[in-house]
């Protein structure tokens, strides 16, 4: 079957603080942006790539003129923007794969893209890239009384080794990441990955072990992190 990748670029990047969304911050010259479509067109696995932008973006025009990718117009959720994209694939079959990987995500290594390809090469569904959490992580609730602000108090411990980081890309047949995505918009559950999506009906995506390095730039301080893996990598 055939591989498509759907990036989806649509996001304010509020939480990024900058004047431009953080997909056109600078690394080592050139933007996020194109690093990560530069990335998924190294793949020789993926025939057609779709990047989802907002409208009216004339940022993404000037990076990407000239890739051979497509554009398409995204939506108010992640979760809408990823469906616009897949709809927007009208050579895909359902039997087909579509990777999902964010565009906030540069550094992915195409070695792991492969990796995953090849691990879910005959698994029905798919899955996605993560790694093993280092941190303990809580569950947390309200604390009843006393409020000082940002405190909540502990509800749970989840056992750390059942834990890990959902990376990009998500790789999942076609047709069932459309219909997920499809019922998940028509149950009114916004989704913050496409596995979530996939769990809600039933079913289990893999986990493949990816590198660390491949961070979301979300706040402006993942830059510097980013300049140093990206040296990192080259090194
Ligand atoms: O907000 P977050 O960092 O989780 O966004 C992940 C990815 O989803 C980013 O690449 C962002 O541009 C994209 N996105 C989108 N459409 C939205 C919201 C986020 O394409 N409405």
């Amino acid at each position: 079957s055939a591989c498509f990748a759907v990036l989806p670029a649509a996001g304010s990047g509020s939480r990024f603080g900058a004047q431009h969304a953080k997909q056109y911050a600078l690394l080592d010259g050139q933007t996020v942006m194109a690093h990560t479509v530069q990335r998924l067109l190294s793949v020789p696995e993926i025939t057609d790539i779709a990047v989802v932008l907002a409208a009216h973006d004339q940022l993404a025009e000037r990076v990407i003129a000239g890739l051979p990718v497509c554009r398409v117009i995204g939506g108010a959720e992640r979760m809408d923007s990823v469906l616009a994209g897949l709809l927007a694939l009208t050579d895909a079959h359902d039997d087909d794969w579509v990777l999902v990987h964010d565009i906030a995500r540069p550094l992915v290594r195409p070695d792991d893209i492969r990796r995953l390809l090849t691990a879910c090469a005959d698994d029905p569904v798919g899955g996605l890239l993560a790694h093993a959490v280092r941190d303990t992580i809580k569950r947390t609730q309200p604390v009843a009384q006393g409020q000082v602000a940002d405190s909540r108090c502990v509800a749970q411990t989840i056992p750390r080794d059942e834990l890990m980081h959902a990376l990009t890309p998500q790789l999942f047949r076609y047709g069932l990441l459309r219909d997920a995505l499809l019922a998940a918009r028509a149950d009114g559950v916004v989704v913050t990955d496409e596995a979530a999506a996939m769990e809600r009906l039933g079913h289990s995506p893999r986990l493949v072990t990816g590198a660390r390095d491949n961070l979301k730039i979300t706040y402006a301080d993942d830059l510097a992190l980013a300049e140093f893996y990206l040296a990192q990598q080259r090194a």
